[in-house]
């Protein structure tokens, strides 16, 4: 515990503390797209198979498989077959091909403070089939000729420590959105973010500032089959459908970059809930992913993509009793507490529009509207720390003393609606920094303009039950 605190708190003094994305690695789909080499290790093995160890033992690897990554995500290897990748953020891809599943992180060298991305190989990952059998680990190379890409990030070593400082709200920019009327919320300081440092206030609002969250232009053409697009509700909202709520209680997730598991276990309570009437509701561990998914980094980040998605199908959620929240990440994940408690699976996670890139306003509402809430992010500039209420949307205001641009936050979207007062559409969305911020600890913003890159990121899955 100790020593990830101080990696934690060492992450976070240079500002490289972030909730979304997790490794220092940087990748864009340029990068990743084209022709790669699998090395592929003995399978047979369960999930306890542990592939940081076994990855890269060449006498252990069994066969070479040659695929092509192709645009926008379709991939074919050298037998023709055809399947399926993403990229997963700028962190790494995962393909799926001949009902086998292949995911692992692109390859990075250094730490937090200075690292060099090689986008043509990947870390030791993990293979299996669709049905969770037979795993086995891998690695990826991508295949000579096809350009490689590594990037510097050291401009961030030597940054000053400004983190120790306290966190101070800043009143005149209060002031000026609460005065504005063009400005379509209100602002308060918040006395419990006052108490934190700034490293703090980077733990929980993100803090990356070397990543470009949107996500790659692959000019996904929105379906105009006017009969594809379904006739969706004008309001919508998983707390109140004709009276029933199906969203659980706003939580906290304290001094820790575990939003992404917050928005994991919220997406996954309430679509349990609603596919079985409500008669299933359950709260589930937030702790267990901090302490034993390989998947994510603990308090210093992670995707609902690889966590309510990968984690959830290849390892099951357990409830918050099992594993109750702690605020920090444990050396090692108790796998013989986690035996005993009651799994719940997961299945068909995937990028809203079927991969990264092809997230769009209407597919996102649809999904909505089908299958209940899911995990979305967005950049969370300074002045969002303020929210107490109306329609957020990024005023280009900024905290003179500090500023929190560049963090990219994983919440919970519920539901969507218009102001027709001010002609504004909007999604309602739950955050995890407990119920006395924004709107009970919901917010609502802008909706169809991609604000803040809300409309980039979201992700689904779905529950076995
Ligand atoms: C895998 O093995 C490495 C090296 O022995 C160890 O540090 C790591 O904690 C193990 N991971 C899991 C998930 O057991
Ligand atoms: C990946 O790129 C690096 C830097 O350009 C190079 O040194 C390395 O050999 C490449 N790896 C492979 C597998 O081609
Ligand atoms: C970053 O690491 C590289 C490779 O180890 C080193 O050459 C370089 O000087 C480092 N840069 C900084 C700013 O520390
Ligand atoms: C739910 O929505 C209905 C219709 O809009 C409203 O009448 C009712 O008061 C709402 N219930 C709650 C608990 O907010
Ligand atoms: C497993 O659960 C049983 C029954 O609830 C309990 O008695 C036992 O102590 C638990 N074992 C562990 C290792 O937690």
């Amino acid at each position: 515990m100790v020593s990830s605190l101080l990696a934690l708190s060492l992450f976070l003094f240079v500002g490289a503390g972030l909730s979304v994305a997790d490794t220092p690695v940087s990748c864009m789909y340029e990068d990743i797209r084209g022709k790669w080499v699998f090395y592929v290790g003995n399978g047979g093995y369960d999930n306890n198979i542990n592939c940081s160890t076994m990855g890269y033992e060449v006498s252990k690897i069994l066969f070479q498989y040659k695929l092509e990554l192709k645009y926008p995500n379709i991939v074919i290897d050298e037998f023709n077959n055809e399947g399926t990748w993403t990229m997963i953020y700028d962190e790494g891809f995962e393909v799926t091909i001949h009902n086998r599943k292949f995911f692992a992180f692109s390859k990075f060298t250094g730490n937090m403070f200075n690292s060099t991305s090689f986008c043509n190989e990947t870390f030791p990952g993990w293979s299996h089939d669709v049905f969770g059998r037979d795993w086995a680990c891998y690695y990826g190379n991508k295949m000579a000729g096809d350009a490689a890409k590594s990037s510097e990030s050291g401009e961030l070593a030597g940054s000053q420590p400004v983190g120790e400082r306290l966190y101070r709200s800043d009143p005149s920019m209060i002031e000026k959105i609460n005065s504005d009327s063009s400005i379509l919320w209100w602002a308060a300081p918040y006395e419990k973010f006052e108490k934190m440092t700034v490293n703090d206030m980077k733990s929980i609002t993100g803090g990356h500032n070397t990543k470009k969250l949107r996500p790659p232009k692959l000019n996904k053409q929105p379906n105009t089959n006017d009969n594809n697009i379904p006739d969706l509700p004008d309001n919508w909202d998983w707390r109140n459908v004709s009276g029933v709520n199906y969203v659980t209680p706003v939580r906290n997730q304290a001094v820790c970059g575990s939003c992404y598991a917050f928005s994991s276990v919220g997406m996954c309570e309430s679509r349990l809930a609603i596919a079985t009437g409500n008669q299933v509701k359950v709260i589930f561990s937030p702790q267990d992913i901090l302490d034993c998914s390989s998947y994510s980094q603990a308090c210093d980040g992670g995707f609902p993509y690889l966590v309510a998605g990968k984690y959830a199908e290849d390892f099951g959620l357990v409830e918050e009793k099992c594993n109750p929240y702690q605020e920090f990440e444990r050396e090692t994940c108790d796998k013989v507490a986690r035996q005993n408690c009651t799994k719940y699976y997961f299945t068909g996670y995937q990028y809203i529009g079927g991969y990264f890139g092809g997230c769009t306003e209407q597919l996102m509402r649809e999904a909505l509207v089908k299958h209940g809430p899911m995990s979305v992010a967005f950049q969370v500039y300074d002045d969002f720390v303020h929210y107490k209420g109306g329609i957020y949307h990024h005023t280009g205001l900024s905290n003179r003393f500090i500023p929190f641009e560049w963090s990219n936050h994983a919440v919970l979207l519920v539901g969507y609606g218009r102001d027709e007062k001010t002609k504004t559409n909007y999604w309602i969305i739950k955050n995890s920094w407990g119920e006395e911020w924004g709107e009970k600890g919901y917010f609502r913003i802008k909706r169809g303009t991609d604000e803040c890159a809300v409309e980039s990121l979201a992700s689904q899955t779905f529950p076995i039950f």
